[in-house]
């Protein structure tokens, strides 16, 4: 629905049966019963509503990853909806065309409750990016990849949690699928024509990264990140996607002939794991789409306008008794504010890792400024998760735009962020 206000969604959440394998029946616990959920296409500007009504078993959150949302519509981790309730959330999307994901982020289970099905597309567009030749229609193609596992009845199978709230040891890692699933289906085909395509693409795995590359060859362009369109094409071999990162692509399927098979590869996985998803060049059809060699601009932050730097551990400690993930040595306690950044200010903020942790900022894009003490080269480029690898050292720069209150940053590992690796800081 639409008016001269906002444009409105409604999404339900509720339980449906779907055949994900083959034969099989599984039970997903999806936005409007579906897995994933409704691609939303949402305009830049454009104050968005979405309505979310309850009708599981249990209370949800929703939050929309990369939205320049006001505190309220947020989806903080305790804004629980109950089961026959429903919660209007209001995105003003006072912000630049970018590919976006709403999901589940309720205190403690958000983990399970993404794993069950509440994740779904939300696409931001703007005049700037309408205006490039890029390719669209058809050939703009939101790609969700993810890994479960089931059982052998088709249920989806998550591993149970321990007894004490939050604590999972057996899953220090995050839990890991057998099965990748592209859109919901598991290793799928699409038919393309000889021709560019953009393929937005979704790492929205709980615990898994990815290393996507085609085969039998051929080049990935990145054209847009996290945060919307890139400052100019990037040519990928290769292309590392972990947990809530996307990446904007376009693949050219012209360099194939008809008939031939293009197979998109994870070289993280192995076997089954190895496969994600394969398309089948069919026909030959015009195409007038371009990669032009500029694509936006992008202001580069300036380190010496920051205001502070603050630093935040993100390593294992004790949690309950048993063992958790931490930040600066402290499990997540909704309320307590670790950080308090002043609207308008640039600050940077030093990340470190004992292990690799995904680490996601609501509210504030940034741009990655350092790797273990090493300046990025390159044009800059906005994310909303940059991921730590084993033992490091990763300086953002961001600004605090927008809205004073309360938000989360953690890691999006979501069984890291579940066993307590998230952290309060409010905009004053
Ligand atoms: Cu995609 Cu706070 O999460
Ligand atoms: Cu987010
Ligand atoms: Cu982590």
């Amino acid at each position: 629905r639409t008016d001269g206000a906002a444009d409105y969604y409604d999404l339900a959440q509720r339980a449906a049966d779907l055949e994900i394998l083959p034969g099989l029946t599984t039970r997903i616990r999806g936005y409007d019963g579906s897995f994933p959920g409704p691609t939303i296409q949402a305009r830049s500007g454009r104050r968005t509503v979405v309505r979310v009504s309850n009708g599981l078993d249990a209370p949800t959150v929703t939050h929309l990853h990369g939205g320049h949302t006001p505190p309220e519509s947020d989806g903080y981790p305790t804004d629980l909806v109950q089961p026959g309730t429903r919660r209007d959330h209001t995105f003003p999307l006072d912000q630049r065309a970018a590919t976006l994901w709403y999901h589940d982020h309720r205190m403690d289970y958000t983990g399970p409750q993404v794993w069950n099905g509440l994740a779904g597309f939300f696409l931001v567009g703007d005049a700037e990016e309408e205006a490039l030749p890029l390719p669209a229609g058809e050939r703009d193609i939101p790609l969700m990849i993810c890994d479960r596992s089931f059982a052998a009845d088709g249920s989806m199978h998550y591993p149970g949690f321990a007894d004490r709230p939050g604590v999972r040891e057996p899953y220090m890692g995050g839990v890991l699928g057998d099965v990748i699933l592209v859109n919901g289906a598991p290793w799928p085909e699409l038919r393309v024509a000889r021709a560019r395509y953009r393929l937005r693409l979704l790492n929205a795995s709980n615990a898994r990264a990815y290393e996507l590359s085609l085969s039998p060859g051929g080049t990935i362009v990145q054209i847009g990140s996290d945060g919307g369109l890139l400052t100019a094409p990037k040519p990928l071999s290769r292309l590392r996607l972990a947990p809530a990162e996307r990446a904007d692509v376009i693949v050219d399927f012209s360099a194939h002939r008809v008939g031939d098979h293009v197979e998109l590869r994870n070289l993280a996985g192995e076997g089954p794991q190895a496969r994600v998803m394969r398309f089948l060049v069919d026909r030959a059809e015009k195409d007038d789409s371009a990669i032009p060699r500029t694509l936006s601009v992008v202001e580069r932050l300036d380190p010496a306008k920051a205001r502070m730097t603050r630093d935040f551990e993100f390593t294992s400690g004790s949690l309950h008794g048993g063992t958790g993930w931490l930040i600066n040595g402290r499990p997540y306690a909704p309320g307590r504010i670790e950080a308090r950044p002043r609207l308008g200010d640039v600050e940077i903020w030093r990340l470190t890792s004992d292990v690799a942790h995904p680490v996601h900022l609501h509210l504030a894009h940034f741009q990655v400024l350092s790797v273990n003490g090493e300046r990025q080269a390159g044009p800059p480029e906005w994310k909303d998760t940059v991921e730590l690898r084993d033992a490091q050292t990763v300086e953002i720069i961001t600004r605090f735009t927008g809205y004073r209150g309360r938000y989360v940053m953690h890691c999006h590992n979501l069984e890291h962020e579940d066993m307590a690796m998230m952290a309060d800081f409010e905009v004053v």
